[in-house]
């Protein structure tokens, strides 16, 4: 019994030294802040890249006139930000998408955001994706993958 317990933990401890349990693997994009949902539910549910594209499109004139947070985004290029936002909403909602922008770190680093950014530009972003119809279920995936960003992002 003794030694059947002990050869059993032994190849348990043989299999995890091989698994993700035994060493984390690296983030697949990490510039992207997140690993992607697993599965395309989410991103379907988000009505794919069309309906991603619809709420970036929604969402950056929303944010660039919000009295809370416009002046956050005096003189950048919104163009860019639109379609950054995009790709990355894309990649983490499971869709075939590719985050090339920058760090969220890094980007965000020299802005001095406070949680009241933070909390005003989730507001404005899930007004967006009600307007896009996005079932409640599906919006939360997404929070809880962004809401982890709140400790790089804010710095203030
Ligand atoms: C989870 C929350 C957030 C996410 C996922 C996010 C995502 C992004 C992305 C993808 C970019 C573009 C990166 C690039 O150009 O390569 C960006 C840039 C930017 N974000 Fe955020 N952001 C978040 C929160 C915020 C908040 C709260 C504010 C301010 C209220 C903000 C202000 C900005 C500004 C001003 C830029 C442009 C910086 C520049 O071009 O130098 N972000 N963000």
């Amino acid at each position: 019994m003794t030694k059947f317990h002990t050869a059993a933990l032994a190849a348990i401890a043989t299999l995890m030294a091989g698994s993700a349990l035994a060493e984390p693997q690296p983030m697949a994009n990490p510039a992207a802040g997140a690993e992607p949902i697993v599965g395309d539910a989410t991103y379907k549910a988000f009505h794919e890249k069309e309906g991603i594209s619809r709420i970036m499109a929604d969402f950056v004139p929303r944010i660039t006139t919000d009295p809370r947070i416009k002046a956050r985004f005096e003189g950048v290029n919104l163009i860019r930000l639109q379609l950054m936002l995009t790709n990355q909403v894309c990649y983490l909602t499971g869709g075939p998408c590719e985050y090339g922008g920058r760090d969220m770190k890094e980007v965000h680093a020299s802005l001095g955001l406070t949680n009241l950014d933070f909390n005003a530009l989730a507001e404005d972003l899930q007004l967006s994706m009600d307007k896009e119809g996005v079932p409640f279920t599906a919006q939360n995936q997404l929070v809880a993958k962004l809401a982890p960003m709140q400790r790089v992002i804010v710095t203030k």
